[in-house]
């Protein structure tokens, strides 16, 4: 979806939210903000064009902050615009009474909810990053499989994962590694552990629709889609679809994740910005292209949950361009994919 669809869906929800909050206001004979010493309307009335549009920005920025707040996103001045050009032939009041009961909603509210799915970014794919990929299965995973190899268990967590390609990417990943160590096989057409070996990868992504898509693990072999990067030997990750899925586009050949990659895999809801992660004990942490919308001190916030998740010697990848804001966790190695941080010994 482009930025643009996302910005109008949000708009039109906005203001269905704002007719249905102005309908309920007509139909309540004593209005809450009668409370107040002078009636709103005729105040407004009399306020200057410029007073007005500076109100109108408050609450505005009173909305885009509660974002911020709940979900760490920061949404870019082109949204705040658009807002502006939306609201400012809305009664003011109907709005100001609107954004003070979202002020009074927690995050898990279906309101902030619809909004938070207009306002994140969902752009993902299999195989994004090839030379990350490839650090991946040359060092990362040989390291981590050597320092498990007692407990045959590795754990992986994708944070933010949208709509699942990295989850599969890394599952793929982690049995073709352990195949090559020896502590997984094909059997079947299948690449199965060995007895006694485990993989678990969890992915969690704050919106419910990304989730949706990524358990139903169906993708459509569109140009800009989920395969636009696909290398050939991880086809063998996928099978036809017979039926396609109920919101399947005309044209568009769909595929599914294999059985035996889907059920190491797990998904839910968390939002990052919440400080006890939903797992702990990781061995491996993705958590990419999504603290780039994220101001520094929350950056920091969410990289200290992260190592809270993790055990000693884990892994913990964040895209290139994100700062290391934790040190005293991690210690930081570089390969020919980027910056990849192992977990030390310190209690968070
Ligand atoms: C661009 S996608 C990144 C997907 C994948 N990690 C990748 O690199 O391809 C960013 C994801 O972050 C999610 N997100 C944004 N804010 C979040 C938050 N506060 N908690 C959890 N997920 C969030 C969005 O819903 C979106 O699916």
């Amino acid at each position: 979806m482009t930025q643009d669809k996302k910005v109008n869906d949000l708009i039109s929800q906005m203001r269905t939210a704002v007719d249905s909050a102005r309908a309920a206001t007509a139909a309540t004979p004593a209005p809450t903000f009668s409370k107040q010493p002078a009636p709103a309307m005729p105040a407004l009335a009399k306020t200057t064009e410029t007073n007005q549009s500076r109100a109108l920005l408050l609450l505005i920025n009173e909305l885009m902050s509660g974002v911020e707040t709940r979900f760490g996103i920061k949404p870019g001045t082109l949204v705040e615009r658009k807002l502006v050009r939306i609201f400012k032939d809305m009664p003011m009041e109907t709005l100001r009474d609107w954004v003070e009961s979202m002020n009074n909603c927690s995050p898990d509210h279906s309101e902030w909810q619809s909004l938070v799915e207009n306002l994140t970014v969902h752009e993902t794919y299999f195989c994004r990053d090839p030379d990350l990929m490839s650090m991946l299965a040359d060092d990362i995973l040989p390291h981590l499989l050597n320092l498990r190899k007692t407990q045959k268990q590795l754990q992986i967590w994708s944070a933010a994962s949208s709509t699942g390609e990295e989850v599969y990417d890394l599952t793929f990943s982690a049995l073709r590694a352990m195949q090559k160590a020896g502590y997984a096989r094909l059997f079947d057409g299948k690449l199965v552990p060995e007895s006694g070996w485990g993989l678990f990868v969890f992915g969690t992504d704050i919106s419910n629709q990304a989730l949706r898509t990524a358990k139903g693990a169906m993708y459509g072999d569109l140009g800009m889609g989920s395969f636009r990067n696909l290398p050939d030997e991880w086809k063998g990750m996928f099978e036809d679809v017979k039926i396609a899925p109920a919101n399947a586009m005309p044209g568009v050949k769909y595929f599914k994740i294999r059985e035996w990659i889907r059920q190491c895999t797990r998904f839910e809801r968390f939002n990052l910005m919440n400080n006890r992660p939903p797992v702990m004990g990781m061995d491996l942490v993705f958590c990419r292209n999504v603290l780039i919308y994220f101001e520094d001190p929350i950056k920091k916030a969410v990289q200290t949950m992260l190592a809270r998740a993790m055990s000693p010697g884990g892994v913990l990848v964040l895209g290139a361009s994100v700062q290391m804001l934790t040190p005293e966790y991690f210690e930081s190695r570089l390969g020919k994919g980027g910056p990849w941080y192992v977990r030390n010994d310190t209690r968070v």
